[in-house]
């Protein structure tokens, strides 16, 4: 009789899907621990998730949510996608998860030729994926003033535009 061996090292299986409502609370909460993001109010990922699914995407490590990115393409850009949030939860990162959903993403929502996103310049982290994912792309990365923080009206650094392009 044959007996199973076991993987010397357990194996993990990451899948990237749209967003259902019924994920809009993880994505919630995904924003939530990682301390770093504007978090919203719980309904406004419901209705992202309702509303922007196309547009954003979920990844599950063995099932469990792990990340998210929510974004849009620009109602006066159409060939333009706007990445709203990213996130992975902290015990997942450095596996590029992050940049794993920003090509499937790109993937995923097709005739785009150009990403967009906002950055603060002390996240580090950010810059730095969205750096890698512009090299991979082999497309240019270019930063601009947008939100200066005199733009807001409570306490918030500015943010940045940072512009990736030509995708292909
Ligand atoms: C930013 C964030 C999403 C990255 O997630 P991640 O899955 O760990 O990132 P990846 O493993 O896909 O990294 C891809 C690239 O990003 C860069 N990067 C990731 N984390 C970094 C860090 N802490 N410092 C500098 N660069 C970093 C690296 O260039 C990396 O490429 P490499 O693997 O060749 O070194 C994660 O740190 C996070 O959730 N932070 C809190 C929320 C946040 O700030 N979101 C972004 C603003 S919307």
């Amino acid at each position: 009789m044959l007996t199973p061996i076991a993987p010397s090292t357990p194996s993990t299986t990451t899948a990237f899907r749209p967003p259902t409502v019924a994920d809009g609370g993880e994505l919630w909460r995904i924003a939530t621990d990682s301390k770093t993001l504007d978090v919203n109010t719980s309904y406004a990922y419901l209705l992202w998730a309702r509303d922007y699914a196309r547009t954003s995407i979920l990844a599950e490590v063995d099932g469990s949510p792990a990340g998210f990115v929510t974004g849009y393409v620009r109602p006066d850009a159409p060939h333009t996608l706007m990445i709203w949030q990213v996130a992975v939860d902290d015990a997942y990162r450095g596996q590029r998860i992050a940049l794993r959903m920003l090509q499937a993403l790109t993937d995923q929502v097709g005739d785009v030729t150009t990403m967009e996103t906002t950055i603060t310049d002390d996240n580090a982290a950010s810059i730095g994926l969205f750096t890698r994912f512009a090299q991979e792309r082999g497309a240019s990365i270019s930063r601009h003033d947008l939100f200066e923080s005199a733009h807001f009206p409570d306490d918030h650094d500015a943010e940045r535009l940072y512009r990736i392009g030509p995708l292909r």
